[in-house]
């Protein structure tokens, strides 16, 4: 048996189609990419993610000489939020990056670590967080979920199995 997965999300082809709301967050994140500590990659991402009751809450990448060590923009605005405001919800997380050495012209889609991350947030809320990516230029992607954008995500019920 095969099974099919169809994931659907908006495309704008600039700022200026999509909502004052939306182009207002990916502004803030595009100011938090100005931000970033990417001296190795030289690839600047800035979040800002909107919470329900109206606060914005903006990261950028933070890397170290020990690499693994540092961590992406997405994960660190999911935590810093989840870490303060655990019983408010997030509505919207806004994307972007630039880089020292080329245009972004594509979408910035965030890397699978932070999808898990960003899913399990949604599932802990049990409410659809939006995402809106983007690059320096170009096109917009908007997601009505994370979920969409992971399917067969690993859910913390593998961890609840018992033996019978
Ligand atoms: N990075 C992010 O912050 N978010 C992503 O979604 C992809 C990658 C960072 C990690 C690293 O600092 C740099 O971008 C290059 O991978």
């Amino acid at each position: 048996m095969k099974i099919k997965y169809n994931f659907e999300f908006e495309e704008y082809e600039s700022l200026d189609q999509i909502s004052d709301a939306d182009r207002q967050l990916i502004h803030k994140a595009i100011d938090s990419a100005d931000k970033a500590y990417a001296p190795y990659s030289k690839y600047f991402v800035g979040v800002a993610l909107s919470l329900d009751d109206g606060r914005v809450v903006t990261a950028n990448n933070q890397e170290n000489a020990a690499y693994p060590s540092g961590l992406c923009a997405e994960r660190i605005a999911v935590f810093y939020a989840n870490s303060n405001f655990p019983d408010t919800k997030i509505e919207t997380i806004a994307i972007t990056a630039k880089a020292e050495n080329f245009d972004i012209s594509e979408p910035v889609t965030p890397c699978g670590a932070c999808r898990q991350v960003m899913a399990e947030a949604e599932n802990r809320q049990q409410e659809s967080i939006r995402v809106i990516m983007m690059g320096e230029k170009g096109k917009i992607y908007i997601s009505e979920s994370i979920a969409n954008l992971l399917p067969l995500m690993f859910h913390a019920e593998g961890l609840k199995k018992q033996k019978h």
